[in-house]
C-alpha cells in the first residue's frame, strides 16, 4: 500500500479493508478486465477518498460495516474516472506505472471504466439507501459534465478564473464533498455538521486540484508518478497560465496554438508562466482554499478525527505526489 496513511495505523488498517472490499467485488471471469483491475488497485493511490470517509465518519456514531463498503464503491468510482480520465489526456504513466490505456488499449480501458461503474452501482443497492444513491449518481454527472467541459475548452483562449474554478469544483471538489457528507450522514451527524464536513472535503479538493495542475508545472515526472506538462501538450490551460495569461497575454498568444503544442511550445510555456509568477499565484489560492478549510475544521468537536484532518489537509498542500 502506498505510505500516505504510515502514520496513521488506525486509518492504515481500515483502508486495507477497504482494498479487500474492492477485490471482492471486480471478480469477473474476464480475466483481462480483473487483472487490469487489480493492477491498478495495487499500483499505490493514495486513498485519499475513502480514508475521508472513514475519517469523517467518526465524527459520528462510525459504524464500519456501513462506511468501508461505502467507501470502497467512492474509491472505485474515482479509478473508474482515472482510467477514463486517461483515455481522454492520452497519458501513459499513472502511479508510475503504464495506464490501462496505454498497457491494454483504449477499447479495454473504456470497458474497465464502464464496468468499475455498474460494480459501484451494484455495491450500493446492496448496502445503501436511495438517498446515498442519487447523491453519488449527481457527482458522477457532476464529474462527466465538467469533464467535458474541460475538453470542449481544449486549446481555446477564452479561460477565466471563474470558469476554472466552476471546473475543478466539478471535476474533483464534489467528490471530495460528497466522500464527507456521506459518510457523516451515515454516522448520524446532524445535517448541521454533515454540511459543515461536506464544505470542508469542497475545500481540500479545490486546494488538492490547483496543487496537481502547478504539479504539472514544476513536478518531477519520477516523483509525481504521472507525465508533466501532460494538461499543455493536451491544450488543458489551467490556473497557472491563466494568471500568466491576466498578468501579459502578449507574451503567451503566439505560443498557445490552437489544435496542437509541440514539446518545444510547452516548454516555452511553462518558462513564462513561471516568470509571470504564475506558480506563486497559484499556490496563493491553494493556501487560501486550505486556510478556510482550516478555520472550518478548527470549528469542528475536538476529537482523534479533528487533528488527523489538520495534519493531513497541510500535508496535501505540500505534497511532490
Ligand atoms: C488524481 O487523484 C486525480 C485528481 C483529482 C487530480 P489522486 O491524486 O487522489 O489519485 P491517486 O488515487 O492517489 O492516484
Ligand atoms: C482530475 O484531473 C481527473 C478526474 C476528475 C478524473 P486531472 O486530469 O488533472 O487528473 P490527473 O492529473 O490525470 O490525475
Ligand atoms: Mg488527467
Ligand atoms: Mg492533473
Amino acid at each position: 500500500m502506498n505510505s500516505f496513511w504510515n502514520e496513521y495505523p488506525n486509518i492504515q488498517s481500515e483502508l486495507e479493508v477497504v482494498s479487500k472490499i474492492i477485490k471482492n467485488n471486480i471478480k469477473t471471469n474476464e480475466k483481462v478486465i480483473e487483472n487490469a483491475l487489480l493492477e491498478l488497485l495495487n499500483s499505490g493511490g493514495k486513498l485519499l477518498r475513502p480514508a475521508f470517509l472513514i475519517i469523517s465518519g467518526k465524527f459520528g456514531d462510525y459504524n464500519r460495516d456501513k462506511i468501508l463498503p461505502l467507501a470502497a464503491v467512492i474509491e472505485m468510482l474515482h479509478m473508474a474516472t482515472l482510467v477514463h480520465d486517461d483515455i481522454i489526456d492520452d497519458s501513459l504513466l499513472r502511479r508510475n506505472s503504464p495506464t490501462t490505456q496505454a498497457k491494454y488499449g483504449k477499447d479495454v480501458a473504456v470497458f474497465m471504466g464502464d464496468y468499475l461503474f455498474s460494480r459501484c452501482f451494484l455495491l450500493l443497492s446492496k448496502n445503501n439507501s436511495m438517498e446515498d444513491m442519487q447523491e453519488v449518481a449527481k457527482v458522477i454527472s457532476t464529474i462527466c459534465k465538467q469533464e467535458i467541459n474541460q475538453f470542449t475548452s481544449r486549446f481555446s483562449e477564452d479561460m477565466s478564473i471563474k470558469k476554472y474554478l466552476k471546473r475543478i469544483g466539478g471535476k474533483t471538489a464534489a467528490l471530495f464533498a460528497l466522500s464527507f457528507y456521506v459518510s457523516a450522514k451515515q454516522s448520524n451527524c446532524d445535517e448541521k455538521l454533515s454540511r459543515q464536513l461536506g464544505r470542508i472535503g469542497y475545500e481540500i479538493g479545490m486546494a488538492f486540484q490547483i496543487v496537481d495542475d502547478i504539479l504539472d508545472y514544476t513536478g518531477e515526472e519520477k516523483e509525481v508518478g504521472k507525465p508533466v506538462g501532460n494538461d499543455l501538450k493536451e491544450g488543458l490551460y489551467t490556473l497557472p497560465l491563466i494568471f500568466a495569461y491576466k498578468k501579459d497575454k502578449t507574451r503567451l498568444e503566439g505560443l498557445l496554438s490552437k489544435e496542437s503544442m509541440t514539446e518545444e511550445n510547452v516548454n516555452k510555456i511553462i518558462k513564462t508562466t513561471i516568470e509571470l509568477g504564475g506558480i506563486e499565484k497559484s499556490r496563493e489560492l491553494a493556501i487560501k482554499y486550505t486556510n478556510k478549510t482550516f478555520k472550518r475544521i478548527k470549528a469542528l468537536p475536538n476529537c482523534e478525527s479533528k487533528n488527523i484532518l489538520l495534519r493531513i489537509t497541510e500535508k496535501l498542500l505540500k505534497r511532490k505526489y
